[in-house]
């Protein structure tokens, strides 16, 4: 009886745990974007890019892959153009990004 009252805890417990600790990245990852990007880049769901060439992250997905993006943080984004800075992040702070990107995107 007990065990089963564990049990159906347990499983209540896990996915909510789960999407709690992908909000926390989430959150993170806007925070970094604010931070780091938002000086050229529309960060947000309505903004409009400060850099004039910058996409927004919200249409992001239409023109590269989120989930290189995210590798590319890990390893040094960017070269591409003179006008982007090269970012380089830690792990957790790439999956955040990533995290962030995915929540958003959609015009
Ligand atoms: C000083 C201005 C500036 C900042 C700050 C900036 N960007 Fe950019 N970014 C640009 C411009 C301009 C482009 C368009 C380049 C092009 O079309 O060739 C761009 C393009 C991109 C692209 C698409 C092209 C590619 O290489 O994949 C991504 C992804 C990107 N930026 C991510 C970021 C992230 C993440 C940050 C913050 C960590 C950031 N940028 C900060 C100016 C900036």
């Amino acid at each position: 009886m007990r065990r089963s009252a564990l049990v159906v805890t347990a499983a209540l417990l896990v996915p909510s745990l789960a999407g709690a600790e992908e909000s926390v990245r989430v959150r993170e990852g806007r925070r970094l974007a604010a931070e780091f990007c938002s000086p050229c880049h529309a960060v947000g769901k309505t903004d409009a890019s400060a850099h004039p060439a910058a996409p927004a992250f919200r249409l992001l997905e239409q023109r590269v892959d989120l989930d290189d993006v995210r590798r590319r943080l890990r390893g040094g984004l960017f070269a591409g153009h003179a006008d982007m800075p090269q970012f380089k992040m830690t792990r957790e702070q790439a999956r955040a990004m990533h995290a962030y990107l995915r929540s958003i995107q959609g015009p």
